[in-house]
């Protein structure tokens, strides 16, 4: 579907960049659900196809050869964003450090727009990297969706098709992106009506 001036725009965000990982069998899942609404738009920041640099710049100083090429092929689309998922696992208790790096190459692009999560793992489906990501994103000026969708032994949850057997986590899917809509909407006006100055 083309995107209609009016629709939220949603950036995925797939934080694993891991070989062999299952965050596209999750992330297609929830593309599925994006597509299905006419209230949003979906655009899938995949890390893995679009690799950062960890090496940071000094302060003041211009980023190492090649690091705006990389940034350029990211940053842009966050900053279009209204509004972000997470497709997150569980690394250690916590999030990838893939997702972090992209995290902190940027600021204002996170400024004053929600995010919600989908997140996988073992038996915690991921939910301290969730609980993790509030802290870090409300430091960013990030407003971050109660309702979350966590995949616990998500390799279990989806048939030999990699399509979703659960009907709970489609339930669970769609709580979460009504409420991601009703914030994003919200925060687009107030951004247009007065431009958020952190
Ligand atoms: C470095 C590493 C640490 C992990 N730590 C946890 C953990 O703390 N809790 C958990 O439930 N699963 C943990 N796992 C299992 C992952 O959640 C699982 O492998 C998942 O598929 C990883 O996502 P990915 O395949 O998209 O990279 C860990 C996996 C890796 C690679």
């Amino acid at each position: 579907m083309s995107e209609q001036p009016q629709q939220l725009r949603v950036a995925v965000v797939v934080g694993s960049t891991r070989e062999g990982r299952f965050a596209p069998v999750v992330t297609r899942w929830i593309k599925s659900h994006l597509d299905q609404r006419d209230d949003m738009s979906v655009d899938v920041v995949d890390l893995a196809e679009t690799p950062l640099p960890t090496v940071f710049p000094a302060f003041g100083q211009p980023p190492a050869p090649g690091t705006e090429e990389a940034l350029a092929e990211v940053s842009p689309r966050l900053a279009a964003a209204d509004a972000f998922v997470f497709v997150t696992p569980e690394y250690n208790h916590s999030f990838p450090a893939s997702l972090k790096n992209a995290i902190d190459w940027h600021n204002e692009q996170w400024h004053a727009k929600p995010i919600g999560f989908v997140s996988y793992g073992g038996i915690s489906g991921g939910l301290r990297a969730v609980e993790q990501l509030r802290l870090v994103m409300a430091e960013l000026h990030a407003t971050t969706i109660r309702n979350t969708v966590s995949l616990h032994n998500a390799w279990g949850l989806f048939d030999e098709e990699y399509a979703m057997k659960d009907t709970q986590s489609d339930a669970a899917a769609k709580t979460m992106l009504d409420q991601l809509a009703w914030w994003a909407q919200a925060l687009r006006d107030a951004r247009n009506a007065r431009p958020y100055t952190a």
